[in-house]
C-alpha cells in the first residue's frame, strides 16, 4: 500500500520535521477545541507485547482529538494470531475497520511488515529491540521544553544500550541536532566506563531499565542508579529522563528531585502523540 503514509522509523524525520512536530505539540497543549479534528475517525490498537504508557497515551490522544478506539492488548493470546493466523494478518483485517492502527510487536522488522499489507496508516509503538520512534520524538520534545533547545547540549544515555529500541531511535534522533553524546552500557560488563566525570557535567541523563525480556540476563553489577542514598553526582540543572517503566536504576525516592523529570516525560506522551496522529491525518505536512 504505497501511498498511505506510516510512521515505522525514525529515520522518515529529519530536523525540520522534528521541529514541526514539537510546534504543532506545544499548540496542541494549549488547544481547548482539539476535540473537533478526528470526529468520526478510529484509532485501533493492536498490542502483542505488555505496554501502559505507549498503548494508552495513544488512546487518549485520540479521543481527545474527538475519535474513538478498538484495542486488542495481548495480542498473542487475545486475537486470531492465537489460531496460527499472522500478526500482518490481524493487522489487515483490523484496517478494514479503523483510520489508524498503532501497533506494537517483538519482532525488529514487524511494523514494516503489516505496513505492506494494512490498508490504512500504521504507527510503529515498538518494533522489537529495534525501533520505537514515537517515543524517541516525545523523548525529544521532553528536552526541548525542558531546557529550550538540543543543540549544544551533553546528553548521557545509561542503560541497556543495545537491547532498549528508545535508546537504539533516540540516537538515531538527535543525530539530527549539534549534541555531545556519551553512552553507558549500566547492565553489561563489556563496554567501556565513561571518563571520569563525564556525568556531572551532562544536561541531560537519559536512563532505561534492562531489557530481561530481550535477552534473560539479570545484571548484578549496575554502574549508576539514582537514589538507593547513592551520592548523586549530577548538574544541578541537570535533567533525567526514563522511558519507564524502570527498574532499579531510579529508587521512587529520586522523583522528589527536581532534577527527574520523566513523570513530565510522561505526560508530554499525549500532545506529541496527537501531533503525529494530526501529521498522518494530513493537517501537517513534513
Ligand atoms: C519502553 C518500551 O516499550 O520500549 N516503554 C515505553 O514505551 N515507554 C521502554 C521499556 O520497556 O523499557
Amino acid at each position: 500500500m504505497d501511498d498511505i503514509k506510516h510512521i515505522l522509523s525514525i529515520d522518515q524525520f529529519d530536523r525540520i520535521g522534528i521541529e514541526e512536530i514539537f510546534k504543532l505539540s506545544a499548540t496542541l497543549e494549549k488547544e481547548t477545541n482539539a476535540g473537533d479534528y478526528l470526529q468520526g475517525k478510529i484509532l485501533a490498537t493492536l498490542f502483542f507485547e505488555p505496554s501502559t504508557r505507549t498503548r494508552l497515551s495513544f488512546e487518549a490522544a485520540f479521543i481527545k482529538l474527538g475519535g474513538q478506539i478498538l484495542s486488542v492488548e495481548n495480542a498473542f493470546d487475545n486475537s486470531s494470531n492465537k489460531k496460527g493466523e499472522p500478526a500482518s494478518e490481524c493487522a489487515k483485517t483490523i484496517s478494514n475497520y479503523a483510520d489508524f492502527i498503532v501497533f506494537r510487536h517483538p519482532e525488529g522488522n514487524s511494523a514494516s511488515e503489516v505496513a505492506k499489507v494494512a490498508n490504512c496508516p500504521i504507527i510503529n509503538a515498538g518494533s522489537g529491540s529495534s525501533e520505537h520512534p514515537t517515543q524517541a520524538i516525545l523523548d525529544l520534545y521532553t528536552i526541548w521544553k525542558e531546557k529550550g533547545q538540543i543543540d549544544g547540549l551533553k546528553i548521557c544515555i545509561i542503560g541497556d544500550l543495545k537491547h532498549a529500541r528508545t535508546i537504539n531511535s533516540l540516537k538515531k534522533a538527535l543525530a539530527n541536532f549539534d549534541v555531545e553524546l556519551f553512552e553507558l552500557d549500566n547492565f553489561s560488563g563489556d563496554m567501556h566506563e565513561l571518563p571520569e566525570g563525564t556525568i556531572e557535567k551532562c544536561d541531560v541523563i537519559y536512563m532505561t531499565r534492562n531489557q530481561i525480556e530481550r535477552h534473560g540476563n539479570v545484571a548484578l553489577n549496575i554502574k549508576f542508579a539514582l537514589g538507593h542514598g547513592h551520592d548523586l553526582k549530577l548538574k544541578e540543572k541537570a535533567i533525567v529522563l526514563h522511558p519507564l517503566p524502570r527498574g532499579y536504576e531510579i529508587d521512587p525516592s529520586f522523583d522528589a528531585d527536581p532534577r527527574a523529570r520523566y513523570w513530565a516525560q510522561v505526560k508530554n506522551g499525549i500532545a506529541v502523540r496527537q501531533a503525529l496522529i494530526l501529521y498522518l491525518a494530513g493537517y501537517i505536512k513534513l
